[in-house]
């Protein structure tokens, strides 16, 4: 098997705040092997974004790692002195978030900002980040590179902001890309284009891909390998397959249901009731316990581990076993048939 390009391992981040300390990213732990897309999905203050925020050096303000090792082509990125971590950022490792227009820079032409990128890394002289600019403009689906080259981003629509900003993050080759909710913002046909571009470089290049999104629908269509998020701890990971297949955690099963209904009828995306908290200490039994149809009493003095239960599939549920077994209804057992709470 090849080796992972990162190795991400019991990560914890935690901010500071005037009333106490707000518990993050709890202790997780992911790879991603050349040329993978790896899924991270989980509802809005999961620790998506604070989890790859934290591996690039990049937290905001009062937020510190304090556990963990992230290990990218042999190196710990959380062990690197900050100008070896801004040499990597952006050469190494690309990244887009949800909003190009927090990323791009309004004054300045799309086409220097794009050579700024090789130029700031060295990747490459004026004249050839000056042409490679017009590729990778084609390359991305905006045509006229030479005319589009002096646009401002506020001459684009949304989705061709979006093209400006995977182009500067695969400017200089990296073997990994970070998409942070990146159609979030777009329409549904215009997001379906940008997923159809971003497997299309990746292909290209056999480049690696996290792809964070709150949507499952997104990341089933899009990943080799996902894994579910909750409070800031990972309650799921398994290859597409398994995923599609059997799910052996009740929060998986509820995101995969509130996609079964947007697909129905209704368009409505039904959440699972309750709501998700930042955490004010450290988990000490199953975070989701309280919005838990199958909540029993070791779930909430216990804290469920990430362990293996079978293949490359693991799960943080003392009830898995049992949620595997009622298989394909599901359903039903969320309803309160099949499996008592106890
Ligand atoms: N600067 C900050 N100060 C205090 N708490 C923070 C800060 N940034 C993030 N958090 C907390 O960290 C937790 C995880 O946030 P994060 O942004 O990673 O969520 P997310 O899964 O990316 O959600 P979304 O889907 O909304 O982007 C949340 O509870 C959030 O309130
Ligand atoms: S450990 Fe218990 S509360 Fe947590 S998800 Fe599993 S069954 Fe539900
Ligand atoms: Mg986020």
């Amino acid at each position: 098997m090849a080796e992972d390009l990162l190795s991400v391992q019991d990560l914890h981040t935690e901010f500071e705040r005037g009333d106490g300390t707000v518990y993050a990213v709890n202790g997780i732990s992911f790879s991603v092997a050349p040329g993978e897309t790896l899924g991270i999905v989980g509802e809005s203050g999961s620790g998506k974004s604070v989890s790859v925020l934290s591996i690039m050096g990049l937290l905001r303000g009062n937020g510190q790692v304090t556990e963990g090792t992230a290990k990218f082509m042999g190196k710990d990125l959380l062990r690197l002195r900050r100008r070896q971590l801004e040499d990597m950022r952006g050469r190494d490792i690309g990244m887009i978030f949800q909003d190009p227009m927090t990323s791009l820079n309004p004054t300045m032409r799309i086409g220097d900002q794009i050579t700024e990128v090789m130029l700031s890394h060295q990747y490459t002289n004026r004249k050839g980040a000056f042409n490679r600019t017009l590729q990778l403009l084609e390359e991305v689906g905006i045509p006229e590179g030479k005319a589009r080259f002096r646009s401002y981003p506020h001459e684009f629509s949304g989705g061709m902001r979006q093209r400006v900003m995977i182009a500067m993050a695969i400017a200089c080759e990296p073997q990994l890309l970070i998409a942070d909710e990146p159609t979030t913002a777009l329409d549904v046909t215009v997001q379906t284009q940008i997923l159809a571009l971003l497997r299309e470089l990746q292909q290209k290049r056999r480049m690696s891909i996290i792809l964070i999104t709150h949507d499952f629908g997104v990341a089933t269509n899009f990943c080799d390998r996902i894994i579910v998020m909750y409070a800031g701890k990972v309650m799921e990971s398994a290859p597409l397959d398994g995923f599609l297949r059997r799910s052996a955690h009740p929060y998986t099963i509820g995101l995969k249901r509130s996609v079964i209904e947007v697909g129905t009828q209704s368009h409505q995306l039904k959440a699972i009731p309750g709501m998700a908290m930042a955490l004010t200490e450290p988990p000490r039994a199953c975070p989701f316990a309280g919005r838990c149809d199958l909540a029993a009493r070791r779930c909430r003095e216990e804290l469920p581990e990430l362990r293996a239960i079978g293949g490359d599939h693991y799960v943080a549920c003392h009830r898995a076993e049992e949620v595997l077994a009622a298989g394909a209804t599901l359903d039903n057992l969320m309803a309160g048939g099949v499996v008592s709470a106890g």
